[in-house]
């Protein structure tokens, strides 16, 4: 099993990365495989809503680490997301990766696991949580918690070494996460099998 996580951060070793690895630490302890896939410093662009990745294999026409991700995820089990709090939202860059990740190969995480993070100096971390969450509570998965609100605090990675709560509730992602794997693992039921999607656009 394997558990991709992202890191939408600016800083490839900064106070997202450190919680992610966390996360990831107590996963490899239940040999559940991991992988950090930081989404650099590339500008990424949001989606222009073209439908384009509906004709073109679940996959965007804008060929950069959204497909790099999709490539990848298609295989995964579970996932992890996790962004800085940039003006009490997640980072421009994560949200226009979720945006397009999820609208191009959203079916490619559907049934899998889910945890998202936040990482702040100070404020707007349950603001982010909420809005990270979003992305995978309307595509059909498995949200995972821990023992406090997915978050950890500190300007960069050695402030955020010393949030020791904050440090705990990502081991915590970590335990529960590879506990769902497992489970879904061993019952082995089948996927729920869902009516063809119902649209309704509000217009009466
Ligand atoms: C553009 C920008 C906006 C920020 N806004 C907030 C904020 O609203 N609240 C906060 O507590 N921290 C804010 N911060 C601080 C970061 O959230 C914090 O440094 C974070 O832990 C850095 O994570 P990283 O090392 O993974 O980039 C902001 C940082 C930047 C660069």
């Amino acid at each position: 099993m394997k558990v991709i996580l992202v890191n939408g951060g600016p800083h490839k070793n900064g106070a997202t990365n450190l919680a992610l690895e966390e996360i990831a630490k107590e996963l490899n302890k239940e040999n559940i495989e991991t992988e950090i896939f930081w989404l650099g410093n590339e500008p990424i662009r949001g989606c222009i809503g073209c439908g384009k990745c509906r004709k073109t294999n679940n996959r965007c026409f804008d060929n950069d680490v959204v497909n790099q991700f999709l490539d990848k995820a298609e295989t995964a089990d579970g996932f992890v997301f996790g962004s800085p709090v940039h003006f009490a939202s997640a980072s421009g860059a994560i949200t226009s990766f979720l945006d397009r990740a999820f609208y191009a190969g959203g079916k490619y995480l559907t049934g899998k696991v889910c945890s998202c993070v936040a990482s702040c100096r100070r404020g707007g971390a349950s603001a982010t949580f909420d809005q990270l969450n979003k992305y995978p509570l309307i595509n059909n998965m498995y949200v995972v918690g821990s023992s406090y609100w997915n978050q950890i605090h500190g300007n960069n990675r050695e402030e955020a070494t010393q949030d020791l709560e904050g440090l705990q509730t990502m081991r915590n992602i970590g335990k529960n996460m590879a506990y769902i794997l497992k489970c879904m693992e061993k019952a082995n039921l089948p996927k729920p099998v869902y009516d063809d999607t119902i649209r309704t656009n509000f217009i009466r």
